[in-house]
């Protein structure tokens, strides 16, 4: 952090030119890069990959703030929260609606009364309170009549906390939220999931229970807490606290990412209740028709995890995921191991599990039909015909190969592992008839 530290030093020296009035200072500066994606870059460049998954910390491209923001009101009237507000990324897209007043001290001060936000960590706070008086600067704000402005009294409510653990009162603000992304222990009250669960549902859920009837919620969202079995619960309880306004389908956070995120709006409601058909655009495309692959088969994770399961038991034909030939036929398999769980009898279809919405296909398949009990490895899902027959496993493998598969797969999961509930929900529109 500390070649970070430097470079928001030098964002601070460029901010107290700018409230001081020495203009001349500031000449030659590209604001545009500064206020835009320059600062996330500078984070990529001076702090390591591992340190910054393991604070969550990602600031939000123009692109991205563009898709959030964009839909919005040009006129901000209230005040905004950022309780995770890194470099002050989202605080900056609101400050682009407010107001701009000739004399710089009394923009801020302006700005200041509307713009809350926290962060766990104080560097993050300086550039963002930096990058705002730049943010005025850049907009024609200048120091009028010489008043002695200082960098330590501007935007007060920008304040170093951890917004997970600090109790608050109601919050009378909207919420602009690009919270961490990284794995937390649920508490022991967590009423939608248990064990390791995303901070970023954790963050939404705290948002929801501080925020008043009526709030403004926008958030940029990892896709799996919209797609994720998992996280039903907590979908239903979101649903309950308010009302979703808006699910949109981002795709890859930014180039550099391999996290897909999507972006939710959600008004607060006056009391928590849901009602029939008020679950939501989640966009997970429920699939209510019969035509779908779990009318015609039964599907599952592969049970063998190398690692975890020990070699004891009678030893078997075992299928790891390495082996599976994409839409290839496996009459024999080779390798072995012992193993005492689930083992599946061919004909059956396995998909890999792991896949991404740049992949040229969504859900490859290799169709297994061996004459033996096989083990199966955790990172395919097996997907075995009712009938019985390998027609029916090449008709699935047709499916698997087309592009509406494709299609549909990346609007219902853009998150890298494909689901059992999202195979089970592929449309599947041509049944074999058992006369075939
Ligand atoms: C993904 S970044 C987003 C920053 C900013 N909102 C943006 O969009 O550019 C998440 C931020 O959350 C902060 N953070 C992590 N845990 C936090 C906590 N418990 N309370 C407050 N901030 C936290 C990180 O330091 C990081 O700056």
């Amino acid at each position: 952090m500390i070649l970070f530290e430097e470079y928001v030093h030098e964002l601070e020296s460029y901010a107290t030119a700018a409230l001081a009035g020495n203009n001349q200072a500031l000449e030659g500066i590209d604001f545009t890069k500064l206020l835009n994606g320059g600062v996330g870059l500078e984070l990529r460049r001076r702090v390591a990959l591992e340190h910054r998954q393991q604070i969550g910390a990602f600031f939000t491209g123009e692109a991205l703030r563009l898709s959030a923001f964009g839909p919005i009101n040009s006129v901000v009237e209230g005040p905004v929260w950022d309780p995770a507000c890194g470099a002050g990324d989202l605080l900056l897209s609101y400050a682009e609606k407010l107001p701009i007043l000739p004399d710089i001290g009394d923009t801020i001060t302006n700005w200041g009364n509307k713009l809350y936000g926290n962060d766990i960590q104080d560097v993050f706070l300086r550039a963002a309170k930096a990058r705002l008086v730049l943010a005025a600067f850049a907009r024609g704000a200048r120091n009028l009549d010489e008043r002695n402005l200082s960098l330590q009294g501007v935007f007060p409510n920008l304040l170093q906390q951890d917004s997970l653990h600090t109790p608050r009162d109601e919050c009378p603000a909207d919420v602009v939220l690009n919270p961490p992304f990284i794995s937390l222990i649920a508490s022991r009250d967590c009423e939608w999931g248990s064990g390791s669960i995303s901070a970023a549902a954790v963050f939404v859920d705290m948002c929801l229970k501080v925020a008043s009837p009526g709030t403004r919620i926008i958030a940029i969202l990892p896709d799996v807490l919209r797609t994720g079995t998992r996280y039903e619960r907590w979908r239903k309880m979101v649903a309950e606290h308010a009302e979703v306004k808006r699910v949109d389908i981002y795709g890859p956070f930014d180039p550099q990412a391999d996290v897909d995120v999507f972006i939710l709006e959600l008004q607060v409601r006056h009391s928590r209740m849901l009602q029939l058909g008020q679950e939501g655009p989640w966009g997970l495309l429920n699939n209510s028709l019969q035509e779908k692959i779990s009318s015609y088969f039964s599907v599952s994770v592969g049970p063998v995890v190398p690692h975890r399961h020990r070699e004891e038991g009678p030893e078997l034909a075992f299928l790891h995921s390495r082996d599976a030939t994409p839409w290839g036929t496996l009459d024999q398999l080779a390798p072995r191991r012992r193993f005492t769980g689930t083992t599946h009898y061919p004909p059956f279809v396995v998909i890999r599990r792991t896949s991404s919405p740049s992949d040229r296909n969504r859900a490859i398949g290799t169709i297994i039909n061996c004459t033996e009990p096989v083990a199966v490895e955790n990172h395919l899902v097996v997907c075995k015909p009712n009938d019985g027959r390998i027609e029916s496993c090449q008709s699935l493998l047709d499916i698997l190969k087309s592009s509406s598969t494709n299609d549909w797969l990346n609007n219902r999961i853009r998150c890298r592992h494909l689901t059992v509930g999202a195979v089970k929900e592929i449309p599947f529109p041509y049944p074999p008839s058992p006369s075939e």
